[in-house]
């Protein structure tokens, strides 16, 4: 117990560092200023992305939808910082990262993005705890502070029991829940979802769900890609994708005590 409130103070403490070093409150950590994305082939332009703006504040929970060829992948990878744009600014906590090289741009990634994927991408020869410390060991910051700050983070995703078990020891929500908490170790400014919950069955699946709405009071930001409907309809909202461009922006109804609106972009 007395492990889990020293944790606690020690993630307060982080959040209250990741809180300073970032803008005020409602601030915008995430923003597309006319991005473009296109791809030479041959003598063709592929537009996969052409001139996309969105912001997403903190707090915010946006799905993107779109058909398949739409953009999502490559706004996904835009976002992640795991591409540059062609044309257009990326703002991640307010400083332009549309032009950074590869070390600055893993930087950013390795500090302000929590990565959330399909397929969990657990070690597998690396225990749940060892696995929740991955983020950190990579900045040199595995110690006493981020032991017990996975083991806060393992017990929030309702884990705490299973510190000493392997990815493959664990149920595939178990492992999707040590992802999140994974992605949450670094007190980035978002949490980056491809289809969460695409390997899932429905139970499991409506368990993820339930667990980043219980997620969202400590001030977690989520931002999903995904095919699903039910699922993108657990966001506040949702922006759909056509031929590269924003088809449109939904407030999702059952999550705004409203009807559906598309929001002016
Ligand atoms: N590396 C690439 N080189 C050339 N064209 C690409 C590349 N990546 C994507 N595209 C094209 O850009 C467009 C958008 O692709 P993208 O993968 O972003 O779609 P998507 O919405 O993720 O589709 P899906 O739902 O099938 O995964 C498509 O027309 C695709 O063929
Ligand atoms: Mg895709």
């Amino acid at each position: 117990m007395a492990v889990a409130a020293d944790g606690r103070a020690a993630v307060a403490q982080t959040a209250v560092a990741a809180e300073s070093r970032a803008v005020s409150s409602n601030e915008i950590i995430a923003e597309f200023v006319d991005v473009h994305r296109h791809y030479k082939m041959g003598d063709n332009v592929v537009r996969a992305l052409n001139g996309v703006s969105m912001k997403v504040s903190k707090g915010d929970y946006l799905t993107i939808m779109g058909r398949s060829g739409s953009g999502k992948s490559t706004m996904l990878n835009l976002l992640g910082c795991l591409d540059r744009p062609t044309r257009g600014e990326y703002r991640v906590g307010g400083r332009d990262v549309s032009k950074l090289d590869d070390d600055a741009l893993s930087n950013v990634r390795g500090h302000e993005i929590g990565f959330i994927f399909q397929s969990f991408n657990l070690i597998p020869q690396l225990t749940v705890l060892e696995n929740l410390e991955v983020p950190l060991f990579y900045q040199g910051r595995v110690g006493a502070e981020s032991r017990e700050k996975a083991e806060y983070l393992a017990d929030r995703v309702g884990l705490g029991q299973r510190l000493a078990h392997k990815p493959l020891e664990l149920s595939g929500g178990q492992q999707q829940r040590v992802a999140i908490a994974r992605a949450l170790m670094n007190d980035p400014l978002f949490l980056l979802a491809d289809e969460a919950t695409g390997n899932l069955d429905s139970n499991t699946e409506a368990e993820i769900l339930d667990l980043f709405d219980d997620l969202r009071p400590d001030g977690v930001t989520i931002v999903m890609v995904t095919h699903n409907p039910t699922v993108a309809q657990r966001a506040d909202r949702t922006l759909w994708l056509k031929d590269g461009e924003v088809e449109k922006l939904v407030t999702n109804a059952d999550r705004a005590d409203a009807a559906p609106t598309e929001e002016s972009l």
